[in-house]
């Protein structure tokens, strides 16, 4: 408890100051019911009733259905207030599913590798009260729920309820970020972001069971309706709230995942509480030579050479935010023999040869992969940093030469001049979308233009749904995409990074077949709702937290809010506008509120920012000039764009 109130509490102070809640998706109140009818089939008198919280009387005469819309996509425990029916075989049965795609009275959408999931079946006909299943049948995330009478009886319905358990220790509505910008779609796609990562945090207790790892597979033909497919009692971490993939399914922790998810819970909710147990379930599972784990359990012991790379990210990503030396340091020991089995794979031409490849279900990932060499380098700066903070540098010299060995003979091994891009490996002519945004993003490019060069040609790519991920066959990866946004921004090309989020997020957002509210796992690059790694459509999740990236991208890089020490320490203010023309935005952190508004066209017409009173940082305004007066009289000339060594304050450029 204690730990929690620590890091929730300074949250809760700023709440009141954070500006535009009416973007928040999130439900002010857990206790939800439908915001309209969707369709009727049959004969049902009065339907609209349940919208209303004080209920009423729908009455289903025979075989009937109702299909409920709550407007979002939500997440809870369903319960039906039902009067007498007029035969004791009667049976209400309930269906959920995120997309309008699979709305049935039938099965729900689905959780395992083929088939779909059992409806929700209430014996009503046994008497009138309250029907609600047991806590492990609450369903992860759907935005449509059908109710099925299947008897020719009359059955009464006075009220249906969902209990909101997502997010569990969060105060739904009070987040510690903020966005806004003229461009409406853009403000939209930051707290739908957000709000996805709110469905895909749970109670640890309602993890996904995977009652059918390795039994059922993509090649079996299940006939409709599975009866058991579907139940969410594994606890997957210890505490009372953890980060997952998805809010459907797994409902486990992937690191890998959490790469983007991390970073736009930061700068959004604030919930870091969430991120670090999920941290420590996967560090418990760590071997003794240091290997970490591909996901949570209970999935299979299985080794990922990226995803094992990602918990280390996750490790000094959470440290940059929350500043927690106490619990890095208790890791430090694992993070450096983490370290070392991801370099026990650096071979003589100075590359990693990865031979662990599962990957995020991309294909191919072996030998001198640039994605895994990418992140590699990337953990390498990362460590060297930690390292310096933490006074534990006797192996900085060490890291550094390797990181150099990796940046060398990745650019003469894998570099394609005439592509512009890097190849997947030594011996493929296929160029990745994964491996080159981490190359740019991680600063495994030799030069500026270089990134800039990679940035162009990726964009050159794009199709009429999003940037392809050729390394996963015809898919649009929203996770590697997340990443591919960073490395536009990186490559100083924000109009880029804007237009790949109203191009791609903006199909997420607005496409009638979606949620309208959180964002899906992976699609096809011809605009259908298909994911290559997986035969069976209606598994795929709609609210991902590896989908996410543009939600901390913008926070970050378009409005500038760069934490470069512990919990904001020390900051960079650095705004990448695009063609954004008004942009305000905030996070909280333990040290207090850092935030940012401008009006850019052409030049800064306004610019100022806060940043807390013990911290210290620096601006860079590319091309403005001007002075930087502090409330408190300070000033600060801008030198070529830059001003250094500045103190937390409320600053204004003049
Ligand atoms: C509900 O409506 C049905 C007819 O549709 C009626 O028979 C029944 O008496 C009503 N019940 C209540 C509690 O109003
Ligand atoms: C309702 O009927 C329509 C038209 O036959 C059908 O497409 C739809 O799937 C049905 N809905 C449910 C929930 O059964
Ligand atoms: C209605 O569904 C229940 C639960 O699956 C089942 O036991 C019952 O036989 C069904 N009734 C009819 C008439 O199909
Ligand atoms: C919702 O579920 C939570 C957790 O089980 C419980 O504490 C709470 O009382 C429930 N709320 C309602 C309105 O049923
Ligand atoms: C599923 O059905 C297809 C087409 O009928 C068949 O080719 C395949 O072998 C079946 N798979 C299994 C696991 O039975
Ligand atoms: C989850 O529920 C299923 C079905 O009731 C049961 O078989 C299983 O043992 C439960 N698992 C756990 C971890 O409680
Ligand atoms: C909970 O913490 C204990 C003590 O560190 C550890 O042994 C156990 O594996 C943890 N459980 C999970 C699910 O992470
Ligand atoms: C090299 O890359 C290609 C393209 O992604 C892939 O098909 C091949 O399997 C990779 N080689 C290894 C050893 O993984
Ligand atoms: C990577 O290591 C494997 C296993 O030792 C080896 O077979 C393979 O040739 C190596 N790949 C490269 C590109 O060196
Ligand atoms: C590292 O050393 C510096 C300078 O001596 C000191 O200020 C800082 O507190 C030390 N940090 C840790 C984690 O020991
Ligand atoms: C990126 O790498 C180059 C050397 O190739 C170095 O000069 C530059 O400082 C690095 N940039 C960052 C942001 O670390
Ligand atoms: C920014 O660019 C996009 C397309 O690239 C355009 O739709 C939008 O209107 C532009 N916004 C402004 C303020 O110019």
């Amino acid at each position: 408890m204690h730990l929690i109130t620590l890091l929730l509490a300074p949250l809760a102070a700023a709440a009141a100051r954070v500006p535009y809640k009416n973007y928040i998706l999130a439900p002010a109140s857990r206790d939800l019911v439908p915001a309209s009818v969707y369709q009727v089939n049959g004969s049902v008198t009065n339907a609209k009733a349940l919208t209303r919280s004080s209920g009423g009387n729908v009455t289903f005469h025979g075989v009937s259905s109702v299909t409920y819309d709550f407007g979002k996509n939500v997440e809870g425990l369903v319960s039906l207030e039902v009067g007498s029916a007029s035969s004791s075989s009667a049976f209400l049965g309930v269906t959920f599913t995120e997309s309008s795609l699979w709305i049935s009275s039938v099965a729900c959408d689905a959780t395992a590798d083929a088939g779909r999931d059992a409806p929700l079946w209430f014996p009503v006909g046994q008497g009138a009260g309250k029907y609600t299943p047991e806590a492990k049948y609450l369903r992860g995330a759907f935005r449509y729920l059908t109710v099925v009478s299947n008897t020719s009886a009359t059955v009464p319905l006075h009220s249906l309820h969902v209990n909101f358990t997502a997010a569990p220790m969060q105060n739904l509505r009070d987040y510690g970020g903020w966005f806004h910008s003229d461009d409406e779609l853009i403000n939209k796609i930051w707290y739908a972001g957000a709000y996805t990562n709110q469905l895909c945090t749970i109670d640890p207790a309602h993890g996904d069971a995977l009652i059918h790892l390795g039994t059922i597979s993509s090649t079996d033909n299940i006939s409709l309706p599975r009866t058991d497919t579907w139940w969410s009692n594994y606890t997957i971490t210890n505490g009372s709230s953890t980060i997952t993939d998805g809010a459907k399914r797994d409902r486990l922790v992937w690191p890998g995942d959490m790469s983007i998810a991390l970073e736009s819970i930061a700068v959004s909710t604030g919930d870091l509480y969430s991120i670090q147990m999920a941290l420590d379930s996967l560090l418990v599972l760590q071997k003794p030579d240091g290997q970490l784990p591909y996901a949570g359990k209970p999935f299979y012991d299985t080794v990922s050479y990226t995803y094992h790379l990602h918990s280390l990210i996750g490790m000094s990503y959470l440290y940059r935010f929350s500043g927690d030396q106490s619990w890095m340091l208790s890791h430090w020991n694992q993070y450096v023999r983490g370290l070392q089995w991801a370099l026990s794979s650096v071979d003589s031409t100075g590359l990693a040869n990865i031979t662990a490849s599962s990957d995020w279900l991309r294909f191919g990932m072996g030998g001198h992969n640039i994605e895994a060499n990418s992140i590699l380098y990337f953990v390498l700066q990362e460590a060297q940093q930690l390292a310096q903070t933490l006074n534990h540098t006797s192996s900085v010299a060490q890291w550094s030469r390797i990181a150099q060995g990796i940046k060398s003979a990745a650019n003469e091994l894998l570099w394609d001049d005439k592509a512009e891009l890097y190849r997947d490996n030594q011996t493929t002519t296929l160029h990745p979308q994964d491996g080159n945004a981490w190359a740019v993003k991680a600063n495994l490019t030799l030069s500026d233009d270089q990134s800039l060069a990679i940035s162009k040609a990726l964009r050159s790519r794009w199709g009429t749904y999003g940037a392809p991920a050729p390394e996963a066959g015809a898919t649009v990866s929203p996770f590697i995409g997340g990443f591919e946004l960073q490395a536009h921004y990186m490559a100083d090309q924000p109009a880029a990074a804007l237009d790949l989020m109203r191009l791609q997020w903006g199909f997420m957002l607005q496409d009638p077949r979606m949620t309208q509210s959180t964002f899906i796992e992976g699609y096809s690059t011809d605009g259908s709702l298909h994911y290559a790694p997986y035969t069976n459509d209606p598994r795929v999740s709609h609210a991902h937290g590896w989908s996410t990236g543009p939600t901390s991208a913008l926070t970050t890089y378009a409005a500038g809010i760069q934490l470069s020490e512990a919990a904001g320490a020390t900051w960079l203010i650095a705004p990448q506008p695009g063609n954004l023309t008004v942009v305000e935005a905030g996070l909280t952190t333990s040290k207090g509120v850092f935030s940012v508004s401008f009006e850019h066209s052409g030049g800064y017409s306004h610019f100022a920012f806060q940043t807390p009173k013990s911290t210290t940082g620096m601006v860079l305004l590319p091309g403005a000039t001007g002075t930087l007066v502090s409330k408190t009289g300070q000033r600060k000339a801008l030198v070529n764009g830059a001003a250094r060594g500045l103190v937390g304050g409320s600053w204004e450029l003049h």
